[in-house]
């Protein structure tokens, strides 16, 4: 990643890091790009950065993340002070501090709060329940991102966004309708893994029948889109493989070691799925290339 992009909001499997490699694949000729499954907004920032595109979407179906992209972009400085504020309310000897953020963010929905939760929170991962109330809990081994690099940071991006950037709520069918051929979707929806059954990392799932149909709602209108969809992290899978009948090539990217299994004690590499619309670039590894990699399992 190149050291100069910021990123204000700490999602635990943001595309920061295969922001490059992912936007090697990026057409450049885009009038409108559209990230639907904002989260940390990594490759749209990465996508401004490069100028991709002449106008910007980014979306989320999380009111109060779409609302912190507003608040960065529209007032940096208001937002960085609301955060140091909230940061330096901790204390050494208050252990209900963050408790207390998460209640107050779950009665009333405030973006920064939520920057603070993603920030403090174990190994920066969200995790709601069905009633879309935040659950995680608080990493007692951190303090959260530092006033001084978030306003960096905060300010930073507001400066990529401004003035080519509109933020949208809402279900990405909705917040891309009026994507055309013009444009460029960049896909990065929750993978089924990670949202259906115990482990529900985010607010919505998204059941893979709704995610197809939705593709071929963009591809029956031209749209030039791409996917991060599945993966396998050493001889674990997550999600199925998408439909060959939807034409799209798949790449095979080594996302590097696995966090989650260092923690455990296991050294682990994971593979994660790019899938390219019809017509962008031709991918450098065949899309077979995943029964080299053994397939997945599931
Ligand atoms: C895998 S994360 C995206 C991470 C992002 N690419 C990054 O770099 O941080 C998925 C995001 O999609 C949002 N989401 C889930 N279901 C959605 C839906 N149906 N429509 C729009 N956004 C949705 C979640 O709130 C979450 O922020």
């Amino acid at each position: 990643m190149p050291a100069k992009l910021p990123h204000p909001v700490p999602y635990q499997g943001s595309k920061r890091m295969l922001a490059p490699r992912i936007g090697a694949h990026v057409p450049r000729d885009v009038e409108v790009w559209f990230e639907p499954f904002a989260g940390s907004a990594a490759m749209t920032l990465w996508a401004l950065d490069a100028r991709v595109a002449r106008h910007y979407v980014i979306a989320d179906v999380l009111a109060p993340i779409a609302g912190l992209w507003q608040a960065i972009m529209d007032a940096p400085t208001a937002t960085a002070r609301r955060y140091d504020e909230i940061w330096r309310g901790q204390q050494p000897g208050n252990r209900d501090y963050f408790d207390a953020v998460r209640a107050r963010f779950n009665a009333e929905g405030d973006p920064v709060d939520l920057l603070y939760l993603i920030c403090r929170c174990v190994k920066n991962a969200v995790r709601f329940n069905a009633g879309g109330q935040f659950t995680q809990s608080v990493d007692r081994r951190r303090l959260g991102m530092r006033p001084e690099r978030m306003a960096a940071a905060i300010a930073s991006a507001s400066h990529l966004m401004r003035g080519r950037t509109e933020v949208r709520t809402g279900d990405w069918l909705a917040t891309t309708a009026d994507a055309d051929r013009r444009d460029f979707v960049y896909l990065d929806p929750p993978y089924l893994g990670t949202t259906i059954g115990r482990d529900r990392r985010y607010v919505r799932q998204l059941q893979q029948a709704d995610l197809i149909e939705g593709l071929e709602s963009l591809l029956a209108r031209g749209v030039r889109f791409m996917l991060s969809y599945d993966g396998m992290t050493g001889a674990k899978s997550y999600g199925a493989p998408l439909p060959e009948a939807l034409g799209l090539a798949r790449l095979l990217l080594d996302a590097g070691m696995s966090a989650q299994a260092t923690l455990s004690g296991r050294t682990e590499r994971t593979v994660e799925s790019l899938y390219l619309s019809p017509g962008l670039k031709p991918p450098s590894v065949p899309c077979s290339a995943q029964r080299e990699l053994g397939g997945p399992s599931s």
